[in-house]
C-alpha cells in the first residue's frame, strides 16, 4: 500500500470535490485529454512500456493558474480507451517543493525512469532547479531519487525540462536552459548509468550554429532522429513577431540537421514554427514499439489571453492536442493524426462530391460537437475558399496570395484575430473539431493549426463557401469520446 504525501491527499480531495462543476461546463472536450479540476500544461513522460503507452502531464489541481505543479498520468493502449492512473509526481520534497516541473521518461532494466526538474524558491523568491531522477517498476507507483543534475557554472536558474534519450549505448539528457547572457539554449549531457551526467555544453540556441537572437529562454527541448535527419524542437521565448511568423507570445518550433555524437555538434537549418495556430505549446515526442514517432502538445500557452478562457469559472483550464505522427519530407516536419483516431469515427454526416460557390449556395452540415471532416479538392483553387465553424472560426484560403488563414473570436474582447501560414497548393485539409477546440492539418500533415475557440452553445453549423465554382469532396464523421476509467484514487482517502 503507497503512503501518499498530505500535498497528494488534498490533490485527490479537489477533484472529488470539484467533479461536478467541472463536468457542468458546456465546453469540456470529448475526446481530448484534459485536467480532472484546476490547471493542465506541458504534456512529460511520454513513453510506450511494457506495451502501454503513458502520457504525463504538468497539473496544477488547487486553481486554474500556474504555480505548484504535480505530474498528472493518463495511460493508454489505443489511444481510445484510458486510464487515469495515481499521481506520478508531488512536490513534496526539499528538492522540488514549489513543482514537480517538465521532463521525460525512459525504459532501462525492465525500470521506467522518470526525469524532471525540481523548481523550488527560496526566502526571497529566488529560483532554484535541479534536475531529478524517480524510478518505477510498473510504470505507476514512482520512487523518488532526487537530484542528478545541478546547475552548471554560466546559466541562470532557468534550467528545466530534462529529455533523455538512448544513442547506441549512451544516454543523453537535453535541457532547456538561459545562460548568464539571458539567450536561450539546448543544453547536453551525457552519461552511462542515468543517474551520474556529464556536462557536454549547449548545441544549439541564440547566438550560435549561425542563429541570431532566437529568445532570451528555451524551454521542453526535444531531439530524435526520424528519416535520417535529426530533429530538434524547442519552445523559445522572446521571439519578436516577424510578418505573419511568430504572432503568438511563445513559439514552438523545429530545426531539421545532423548530430555528430562524436564531437556534439549539431549544424541545423532554420527555426521552423511547428503550429501555426493559436494555442500548441511544449510538443514533446515518443518512439513507440512500431518505430513511430509520436507528437503530443500543449493546446494552450501561458499567454495574457489564459485569464479569459471561460472554462476557468467552472474550475478547471486547457487541454492536450490529439496525438500525431511526425515524417520528415524534404526538410519539413509533417504531423499526420495518429492513425489509432479512425476509430473515433461513428456515423457518417456527409460523404458527397459537391459543387460549391457564393456564401448563399455553400454547402452546410450540422455539426454534433465532435467532427471529423476531409476534403480533397478536385481541382485548383482560384478563388477565396472558406469554412465557417459554429459561427466562431473562421478558415479562409486564398490561392492568388498563396495565404492560409485561421481566424478566430478573441476571448477577451470578442474581436476577430487571424493566424496565418503560406500554402502554395491547397490540396487536402483533415479538421478534428471537439466542442472547444480544432486541429486542421493541411496538405497530409505540411502545416497544422491548432486552437481554442468558445462558440455560443446554439451555433452548430460548419459552412463551406468558394468565391467562384469549386469542386470538392467532403467527408464527415461525427467523433465518439474517447472512454476515460479512473483507478487513480482506490480506496485511498
Ligand atoms: C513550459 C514550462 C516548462 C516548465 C513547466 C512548468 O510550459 O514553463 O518550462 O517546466 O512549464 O509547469
Amino acid at each position: 500500500m503507497q503512503i501518499l504525501s498530505d500535498i497528494t491527499k488534498s490533490a485527490y480531495l479537489q477533484v472529488r470535490e470539484n467533479y461536478n462543476i467541472v463536468n457542468s461546463d458546456i465546453y469540456r472536450n470529448r475526446f481530448h485529454l484534459m485536467p480532472l479540476v484546476g490547471l493542465l500544461n506541458d504534456p512529460n513522460g511520454l513513453v510506450q512500456f511494457k506495451g502501454i503507452y503513458h502520457v504525463f502531464y504538468q497539473w496544477n489541481p488547487f486553481e486554474t493558474e500556474h504555480g505548484i505543479k504535480f505530474w498528472g498520468h493518463y495511460s493508454t493502449t489505443n489511444f481510445i480507451n484510458w486510464i487515469i492512473e495515481p499521481i506520478a509526481l508531488s512536490p513534496s520534497d526539499w528538492y522540488d517543493k514549489n513543482g514537480c516541473y517538465s521532463g521525460s521518461a525512459v525504459e532501462c532494466n525492465d525500470h521506467l525512469y522518470l526525469f524532471y526538474t525540481g523548481n523550488v524558491k527560496g526566502d526571497k523568491n529566488e529560483r532554484f532547479s535541479y534536475q531529478c531522477a524517480a524510478v518505477s517498476k510498473d510504470g505507476v507507483i514512482f520512487q523518488k531519487k532526487g537530484p542528478v543534475v545541478f546547475l552548471p557554472e554560466g546559466y541562470t536558474s532557468h534550467f528545466r525540462d530534462p529529455k533523455v534519450w538512448k544513442v547506441h549505448d549512451s544516454w543523453y539528457m537535453i535541457i532547456g536552459a538561459q545562460n548568464s547572457n539571458i539567450e536561450g539554449q539546448a543544453v547536453l549531457y551525457k552519461s552511462k548509468d542515468l543517474m551520474n551526467w556529464r556536462f557536454i555544453g549547449p548545441i544549439a540556441g541564440s547566438y550560435l550554429n549561425g542563429l541570431g537572437d532566437l529568445g532570451y529562454m528555451w524551454e521542453c527541448p526535444d531531439m530524435f532522429e526520424l528519416d535520417g535527419k535529426d530533429v530538434l524542437l524547442v519552445s523559445p521565448q522572446g521571439i519578436k513577431a516577424d510578418g505573419i511568423r511568430y504572432n503568438n507570445e511563445f513559439q514552438s518550433g523545429y530545426f531539421v540537421g545532423k548530430m555528430n555524437f562524436d564531437n556534439h555538434k549539431y549544424s541545423h537549418g532554420e527555426f521552423i514554427e511547428l503550429d501555426r495556430g493559436f494555442d500548441f505549446y511544449a510538443p514533446q515526442t515518443m518512439l513507440d514499439q512500431k518505430g513511430r514517432r509520436i507528437l503530443i502538445a500543449w493546446m494552450g500557452m501561458s499567454d495574457h489571453m489564459q485569464d479569459f478562457q471561460p472554462t476557468k469559472k467552472y474550475k478547471w483550464i486547457h487541454m492536450l492536442t490529439i496525438p500525431r505522427e511526425l515524417r520528415v519530407i524534404n526538410d519539413v516536419l509533417y504531423q499526420i493524426p495518429l492513425e489509432e483516431l479512425v476509430q473515433l469515427r461513428s456515423n457518417v454526416i456527409i460523404d458527397s462530391e459537391a459543387r460549391i460557390n457564393q456564401v448563399e449556395h455553400g454547402l452546410c452540415i450540422e455539426d454534433h460537437k465532435t467532427l471529423e471532416i476531409s476534403l480533397k479538392f478536385d481541382e485548383a483553387l482560384k478563388d477565396e475558399f472558406q469554412i465557417s465553424v459554429r459561427n466562431n472560426v473562421k478558415i479562409i484560403y486564398n490561392p492568388k496570395k498563396k495565404v492560409f488563414t485561421l481566424e478566430r473570436r478573441n476571448f477577451k474582447s470578442n474581436k476577430i484575430e487571424q493566424r496565418h501560414c503560406v500554402i502554395d497548393n491547397l490540396i487536402n485539409l483533415q479538421i478534428f473539431i471537439d466542442v472547444s477546440s480544432i486541429e486542421i492539418f493541411i496538405n497530409y500533415g505540411q502545416e497544422v493549426f491548432s486552437s481554442r475557440f468558445f462558440a455560443e452553445e446554439n451555433e452548430s453549423k460548419v459552412v463551406f463557401s468558394s468565391k467562384s465554382e469549386v469542386k470538392i469532396h467532403v467527408l464527415a464523421w461525427k467523433l465518439n469520446e474517447i472512454i476515460i476509467e479512473d483507478k487513480s484514487q482506490q480506496d485511498i482517502l
